[in-house]
C-alpha cells in the first residue's frame, strides 16, 4: 500500500502540475499554516503537482529569519505526521518532497495593516520568476478587509500580461447577512469575483466531493432522489472535542454560526442540488445557489440550541478558559430546514452539530419512505426498518445502506441488515488534510469548490432570522458533555414522528460490552 512516498512521484494520472505561481501566506506563524497549508503543500509536492518555479512567501508580524520559520514548520510537520490522531498521520515522510517545499519558503516580516508591508511586498513580487500570485489570507477575520484593501491600493491585484492574482479567504466570511454583504462589497471593490476564492474546508474533503459522484455516477439513486421517495434527510456534524482553547472566538460565534450556514448548508447543497449539465465551476455553483435560494428562512421554532454541561466527557462549556461563567453561547444547534422547490417541497432536512457529544461523526443520512402496504404477515409494515443511505464523511469514510431481508428459517420474517462500503477497502487512503485539492484548484483557476458571493449571502439570509430573532433570544438548553445532545433536540424531530440516528454505533457498543 504505497501511502508513504520516497520521492516526488510522477503526477497522478490525468493530473498535471499547477501553473507556476508565488503563494503569499498572510498569517505565516498561525495554526492554519502549520496544521493544514504546509502538510497540503507537502502532499502536492509529493505528487509532483507543483511547478518547479513555485515560491512561498510567509508574511507575519515579528522579525525572524527564514531559517527559523523553516525549522518551526519542519518541527510541526513531523509532529503531525507522528500523531496517530492527525489526518496527516504517516509512518514515513518523503524527505525529498518536504525539502522541495522548504527550499521555496521565504519569511517576510510585516504588519498586516501597514502601507510599508505592501510596498515592500510589491518590490519582492516584482523579482519573482512568475507574475502569478495567490494571496492566502490565513488570518483572523478582522484582517480580511484591511489586507484586501492594501493589496488593491498597492496595485497587487491587477492582472496584467496574462498573469493571475487571486485571493483565498478563510471562514468565517461575515457573521450574519449584513456583515457578509459588507465584506463582499469591500472585497469586490478591489478584486473581481473571479479572483476571489472563499474557502469552506468541507468542500476539500473527498467524501464530500463524492456526494456528487454517488448521486450522478450511479443510475440507482437519482430516480428516487426526490420528495416522492425520500421521507427526510439528516445531516450531522458531531464532535467530541470541546472548544480547544478557542473560547474567545467561540463566545462570539457559537455552534450555529460556526457550522450551520456554511459547512452544513454546503452538505445540504450537494444533496439537494439539481444535476448540473457539466462540472464547469459556474454550472455547479449555479445549481447550488438555486438550493440556497430555495431554503425557507429558518425560524426560532425550527431551531434548538444547547450548551454542554459537566458530564462523562468532562467539565461544562462555562468552565472552559476564556468563557464567561454566565455565557449564553450555544455549543450545539439543531435545525429543521425546508427547501422549497419542486423536488424537495415538504421533505424536512434535519441538521445538527455540536461539541462534546458522544461521538465524532459527520454524515448525511437519506431516509426513504416506508413501503406502501403490509405484505409480510409476521412483520407489520411499521416495524420494517426504513431504507437509509448514509454517506459517511468523517471519521469513517464510506457509505452504508440499511435495508431488509428475509430472516433465515421456516417462517417468512423480515430482518434489518446493513451493507457498507469503506474507502480504505478499495482505495489507498492518503494522509490528506483536505486542503490539497483546494490549493491545487485555486492555482489552476477552478472555482467549483469555492463559495461564490451570492451563495454566501443567500445562506446567511436563510440563517439571519435565527441570528437576529424578532422576539426573545433562543433558549440554550443544557446537555451533559459526552451525551447525544439536549433532549429538546430529540423533541424537535419527535414532534414530526421521527428520531435522530444514534451517534453511537450500536454494533460496536455491543462488542465493547461483551469484551
Ligand atoms: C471549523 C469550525 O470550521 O470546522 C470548528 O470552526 C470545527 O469549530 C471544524 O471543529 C470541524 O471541521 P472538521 O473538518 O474537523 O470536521
Amino acid at each position: 500500500m504505497p501511502t508513504d512516498k520516497d520521492q516526488p512521484a510522477a503526477p497522478l494520472a490525468g493530473k498535471h502540475p499547477a501553473p507556476p505561481c508565488t503563494l503569499v501566506i498572510f498569517g505565516a506563524g498561525g495554526d492554519l499554516t502549520k496544521r493544514l497549508l504546509m502538510p497540503a503543500l507537502y502532499n502536492l509536492a509529493s505528487d509532483a503537482l507543483l511547478d518547479d518555479k513555485m515560491q512561498i512567501i510567509g508574511v507575519n508580524h515579528g522579525q525572524r529569519e527564514t531559517s527559523e520559520w523553516r525549522d518551526e514548520l519542519s518541527e510541526s510537520l513531523r509532529k503531525f505526521a507522528a500523531d496517530r490522531a492527525s489526518t496527516f498521520h504517516t509512518s514515513q515522510l518523503n524527505e525529498k518532497a518536504w525539502d522541495w517545499v522548504l527550499q521555496r519558503l521565504q519569511y517576510f516580516a510585516g504588519e498586516f495593516e501597514s502601507d510599508e508591508t505592501f510596498s515592500q511586498l510589491a518590490q519582492l513580487l516584482a523579482t519573482m520568476k512568475t507574475g502569478n500570485v495567490v494571496f492566502y489570507l490565513a488570518v483572523t477575520a478582522r484582517f480580511f478587509k484591511p489586507i484586501v484593501e492594501h493589496l488593491g491600493r498597492a496595485g497587487l491585484l491587477k492582472e496584467e500580461g496574462g498573469n493571475f492574482r487571486r485571493i483565498v479567504i478563510e471562514k468565517p466570511f461575515g457573521t450574519d447577512l449584513a456583515s457578509a454583504r459588507d465584506l463582499n462589497a469591500h472585497i469586490l471593490s478591489y478584486a473581481s469575483e473571479s479572483q476571489v476564492y472563499r474557502i469552506d474546508h468541507f468542500l476539500g474533503k473527498d467524501t464530500v466531493q463524492s456526494i456528487l459522484a454517488v448521486r450522478f455516477a450511479n443510475a440507482l439513486f437519482e430516480p428516487m432522489w426526490r420528495r416522492e421517495y425520500i421521507d427526510h434527510v439528516q445531516i450531522t456534524a458531531a464532535e467530541t472535542i470541546g472548544v480547544e482553547g478557542r473560547g474567545r472566538f467561540y463566545e462570539q460565534t457559537g455552534a450555529f454560526r460556526d457550522m450551520v450556514p456554511n459547512h452544513l448548508f454546503q452538505l445540504l447543497g450537494m444533496i439537494a442540488m439539481e444535476p448540473p449539465n457539466s462540472f464547469d465551476a459556474e454550472t455547479v455553483r449555479d445549481k447550488k445557489a438555486e438550493v440556497f435560494d430555495a431554503i425557507q428562512p429558518l425560524s426560532a421554532r425550527d431551531v434548538v440550541f444547547g450548551r454542554y454541561e459537566k458530564g462523562p466527557a468532562g467539565p461544562g462549556y462555562r468552565e472552559e478558559p476564556d468563557v464567561a461563567p454566565e455565557s449564553r453561547t450555544e455549543t450545539y444547534a439543531a435545525a429543521r430546514v425546508y427547501v422549497e422547490n419542486w423536488r424537495w417541497a415538504g421533505v424536512p432536512f434535519y441538521l445538527r452539530t455540536g461539541k462534546r457529544l458522544a461521538a465524532r461523526r459527520t454524515e448525511v443520512s437519506v431516509q426513504l419512505k416506508a413501503v406502501p402496504f403490509r405484505l409480510f404477515r409476521d412483520t407489520p409494515v411499521d416495524a420494517l426498518t426504513p431504507n437509509v443511505l448514509t454517506l459517511r464523511i468523517d471519521p469513517a469514510h464510506g457509505t452504508t445502506f440499511d435495508f431488509n431481508v428475509k430472516v433465515p428459517g421456516p417462517v417468512m420474517q423480515v430482518g434489518a441488515v446493513q451493507s457498507s462500503f469503506n474507502y480504505g477497502d478499495f482505495f489507498d487512503e492518503r494522509a490528506n488534510v483536505g486542503y490539497e485539492t483546494l490549493l491545487y484548484d485555486c492555482m489552476l483557476g477552478d472555482e467549483t469548490l469555492f463559495q461564490r458571493a451570492d451563495s454566501i449571502e443567500t445562506a446567511w439570509a436563510a440563517a439571519d432570522p435565527v441570528l437576529h430573532p424578532e422576539g426573545a433570544p433562543i433558549d440554550v438548553h443544557g446537555y451533559a458533555a459526552g451525551s447525544e445532545g439536549p433532549v429538546e433536540a430529540d423533541a424537535l424531530i419527535a414532534a414530526d414522528g421521527r428520531a435522530w440516528r444514534s451517534l453511537i454505533d450500536k454494533s460496536k457498543k455491543n462488542e465493547e460490552d461483551k469484551a
